[in-house]
């Protein structure tokens, strides 16, 4: 027999049916609630919510585990690439040769924006953060495709999923070069969707960026392990955006506004700042550890803790060693490294952090690796939202494929003041 959960109500019982996912997960499923019985939940922040079924990603906070479609992160990290992460996530199954040639081929074909799109760079002021230009610019792009514009379209979304996927990375690196009065380097054929990328961000119109193969890889794997991460806050975004029938630039703009603040994806710049504080002020780390328990401080240990690990954050785990190798290869010292290193010491030995079971999380190295690709500060994020597209992509599509979607509505618990009426002006205290 199936489990279910009852619920005792000004002395009814009400039955409410189990839901299992496939790696045991337990949900209460609520959908006839407020039918029956004129109640809703509240869930302040969502920590108790599921909010969809997924096939996407499985994540164990508790025991640190994440997977893609299955596949632990750590063999892909080990093996794989973006562009094949990518369709592994989009398209539900690891691509055979000719599926990722032809998925290889419709990115390099759709990789070069409209040329009218660098007017509106031309907008910008030299101030502009990166993030705002690629939310604006993914946004503007619906202007210039003919069909873009109206609600999703399975038809189309092959085309337009490729499109976005190769032109955020064209946009991203335009960006960069706008926000620094450098000019536009355009995409090459012949390089693949990472070395690319390091091109246009990089290249001189009279030379060319030299692609070293560890700096491929290191920014590939930077990609491969941001590319999805369940329900998180901008990828909860686009499903919300995508539940209302918007084409699927204007919800990846969404997902890119919602992963911009420093308690989601802006925390990779937010940690090499808080890093860079530290060094400057000639501090060992102890002070600003201090001022992250007293609740008072408004700070944060940034790259420290997360909503739903648990445990050591197992991409943490992967980049540090990558930056320890990184770091290495190119021979480069970085004392914010070591300031890092110190914290975590620090942090995972200090009760206040134990006892709240908080730990590095993604962000708190990927910042020294993306220093030692030279990426600028302002541009982590941005680099985030290029890793993580793939995983809106693929959300975006569950929803569009899924015949029982219905537009995210959530409830609330009003507050505010009983019914009162207008009063005109004049007779106002
Ligand atoms: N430094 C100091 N205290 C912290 C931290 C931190 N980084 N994170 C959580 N806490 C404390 C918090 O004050 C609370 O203490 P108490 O129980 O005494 O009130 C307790 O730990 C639980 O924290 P919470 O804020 O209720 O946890 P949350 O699940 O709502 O927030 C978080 C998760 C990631 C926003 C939070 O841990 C945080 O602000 N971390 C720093 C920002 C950061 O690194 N964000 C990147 C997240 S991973 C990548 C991504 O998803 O984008």
């Amino acid at each position: 027999m199936s489990e279910t959960a009852t619920l005792e109500l000004n002395g009814k019982r009400y039955v409410l049916p189990v839901t299992v996912g496939s790696e045991n997960e337990k949900a209460v499923a609520i959908g006839s609630l407020r039918d029956t019985t004129g109640y809703i939940t509240l869930d302040d922040g969502y920590g108790n919510t599921g909010s969809c079924q997924s096939e996407i990603t499985f994540i164990d906070g508790e025991q640190g585990i994440l997977r893609y479609r299955g596949i632990p992160i750590e063999e892909l990290a080990d093996k794989s690439t973006f562009v094949e992460v990518a369709y592994l996530l989009i398209y539900g199954h690891l691509p055979n040769r000719s599926e990722l040639r032809s998925f290889s081929d419709l990115l390099t074909e759709n990789q070069n924006l409209h040329e009218d799109m660098k007017y509106h760079f031309e907008g910008f002021s030299s101030m502009a953060h990166p993030m705002a230009m690629l939310s604006a610019m993914i946004n503007a792009s619906s202007c210039f495709y003919p069909g873009l514009m109206g609600p999703a379209s399975r038809d189309r979304f092959n085309i337009h999923a490729a499109r976005l996927l190769a032109q955020v990375r064209t946009i991203a690196a335009f960006s960069y070069r706008k926000s620094r009065g450098l000019p536009i380097i355009y995409p090459k054929r012949a390089y693949k969707y990472t070395a690319n990328f390091l091109h246009m961000m990089f290249s001189e119109p009279y030379q060319d960026y030299e692609l070293k193969p560890e700096v491929v890889k290191a920014l590939d794997l930077i990609f491969v392990l941001h590319a999805d991460h369940e329900q998180n806050c901008s990828t909860a975004t686009v499903r919300m955006v995508a539940s209302s029938k918007a084409n699927l630039f204007a919800c990846a703009a969404a997902g890119v506004c919602a992963l911009w603040g420093p308690l989601h994806g802006g925390a990779n710049q937010a940690v090499i700042e808080m890093l860079q504080d530290i060094h400057d002020s000639g501090d060992d780390g102890s002070k600003f550890i201090n001022a992250a328990k007293d609740k008072d401080s408004g700070r944060r240990l940034m790259g420290f803790g997360h909503r739903v690990y648990k445990n050591y954050d197992p991409r943490a785990k992967i980049i540090k060693t990558a930056c320890d190798r990184l770091l290495e290869t190119l021979q480069v010292s970085d004392p914010l490294l070591d300031i890092a290193k110190k914290l975590e010491e620090a942090a995972l030995s200090d009760d206040y952090f134990v006892s709240r079971k908080l730990y590095p999380n993604v962000d708190f190295y990927s910042g020294i690796i993306m220093r030692a690709l030279s990426i600028p500060v302002e541009m982590f994020t941005v680099i985030f939202a290029i890793g993580r597209m793939p995983g809106w992509i693929a959300n975006f599509k569950e929803i569009l494929d899924d015949p029982k979607s219905r537009i995210y509505r959530p409830r609330q618990v009003y507050t505010g003041r009983p019914l009162n009426h207008y009063v005109p002006l004049d007779d106002r205290p």
